[in-house]
């Protein structure tokens, strides 16, 4: 019913923009229709029941303070917001991050974080806190362990902070001040999504039959969502309000880090997450229900996991160059160019039936970038 009446209202409007040589609206019904899927947005918060501090201010202030500060790093030089640049979109410029040896992998950006099931370019963990409590205890990065964070908790200044909302540190067992310290920093960083931007406001004018204001954005980016949705296919894996299915897929970027070492993608992440005790299955998640465990219980590495890596959110994305899991393509137009001549000999597991050369134009190629861009043009 309203897709019939904004269809209409598309032919009436085109008709007398036709007229007053104006800018209108270039999506077919059916295009809007699957437009409208990318929203609304902002989505409204829900707290994650694994962790019993998500959406309590103090604990957001707390993580915020020790996101930033190197004290949660044995030798006290390394922070979170080393890697995750708040500047950088809480990403970093730098290809592969630097902790202490050259890491296998660009850092990821922390927005957005609340749409994802799985954490990480290859799903180690199941939740947020988990997620954040490896930089923390991993030797390549911060190299902490519990019981040297839990002696720098108490001596740092945030011990008073710590104790409002996880009671007084010092009896605690440390593996617990470890988590709950990770379910601070969780807490933090749900807070981190990005606003509404160009993109929305046509989808939200679209949906409201008000096509005066969805012809406002420009037609560029219109061709290019167009090219988004249809020949590019894109939106088979980048679905959604947050641009990502959640899910992991080849998408042709070379998984080999040296001519003898790989990065077994999904398929190492799979070996991670079973072995991990921090899962929403296991003791640590504050949530008596178990809500999503059935996830980490049910799956199984399988030989198709091998080098595909999860599929990032495109909001915000402009800001967080460079791209891909090995930070190897520079800017969103050398991403652009990577779909537009893929080398189908690079692809294998589910890549290969979806992916194949677009042989987009240099106009098109820049459409889509510029649709690209309107997902962050949102004031961060
Ligand atoms: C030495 C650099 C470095 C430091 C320090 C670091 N990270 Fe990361 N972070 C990364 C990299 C690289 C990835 C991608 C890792 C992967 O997928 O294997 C990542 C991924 C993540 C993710 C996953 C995001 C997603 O979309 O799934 C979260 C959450 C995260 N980091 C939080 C933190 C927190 C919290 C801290 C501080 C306790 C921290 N990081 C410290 C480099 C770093
Ligand atoms: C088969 C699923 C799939 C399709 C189809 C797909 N992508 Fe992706 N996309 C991915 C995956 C997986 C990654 C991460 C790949 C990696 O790091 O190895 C990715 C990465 C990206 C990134 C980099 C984001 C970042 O933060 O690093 C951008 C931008 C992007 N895709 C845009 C597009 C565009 C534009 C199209 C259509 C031309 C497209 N994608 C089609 C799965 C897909």
């Amino acid at each position: 019913m309203i897709r019939r009446t904004l269809g209409r209202l598309c032919l009436l409007v085109g008709l007398m923009l036709v007229s007053a040589a104006q800018a209108e609206v270039l999506l077919s019904e059916d295009e809007i229709a699957r437009a409208l899927s990318h929203g609304p947005w902002p989505p409204a918060f829900e707290p994650d029941p694994s962790n019993r501090v998500s959406g309590l201010p103090a604990a957001i202030a707390l993580g915020e303070g020790l996101f930033s500060d190197p004290v949660l790093s044995r030798d006290g030089t390394m922070a979170c917001a080393s890697c995750h640049d708040p500047a950088h979109g809480f990403a970093e410029p730098r290809a592969r991050a630097n902790g202490k040896v050259l890491l296998d992998r660009n850092a990821l950006a922390l927005v957005n974080l609340p749409a994802h099931r799985w954490f990480g370019w290859s799903g180690d963990t199941d939740n947020l806190w988990a997620q954040s409590l490896t930089p923390i205890v991993n030797a390549d990065e911060m190299d902490q362990d519990a019981a040297g964070l839990k002696q720098a908790l108490v001596t740092s200044r945030w011990a008073d902070d710590y104790a409002a909302v996880f009671g007084p540190p010092a009896g605690q067992d440390a593996d617990d001040v470890l988590v709950n310290i990770a379910k601070a920093l969780a807490a933090f960083q749900e807070t981190l999504v990005t606003g509404p931007t160009s993109f929305d406001r046509f989808r939200d004018a679209l949906e409201a039959g008000d096509l005066a204001t969805a012809a406002l954005y420009p037609e560029a980016a219109q061709r290019g969502l167009k090219i988004f949705l249809g020949r590019g296919n894109c939106a088979l894996c980048h679905t959604g309000p947050a641009f990502t299915n959640g899910e992991f897929h080849d998408a042709g970027v070379p998984y080999f880090i040296t001519e003898t070492r790989v990065d077994t993608g999904r398929h190492g992440g799979l070996e991670a997450l079973k072995a991990s005790p921090y899962t929403l299955a296991g003791p640590y998640s504050d949530d008596p229900e178990q809500q999503g465990a059935w996830a980490v219980r049910q799956v199984r590495p399988l030989h198709s996991d091998f080098g595909t890596f999860r599929v990032p959110g495109l909001r915000g994305a402009a800001r967080t160059a460079p791209y891909m899991h090995d930070g190897s393509l520079a800017d969103l137009r050398a991403v652009v160019r990577h779909y537009n001549t893929i080398d189908m000999e690079r692809l294998h597991a589910d890549g290969e039936a979806i992916l194949a050369p677009l042989g987009l134009s240099a106009t098109e190629a820049d459409d889509l970038v510029q649709f690209l861009r309107s997902l962050s043009d949102d004031q961060p």
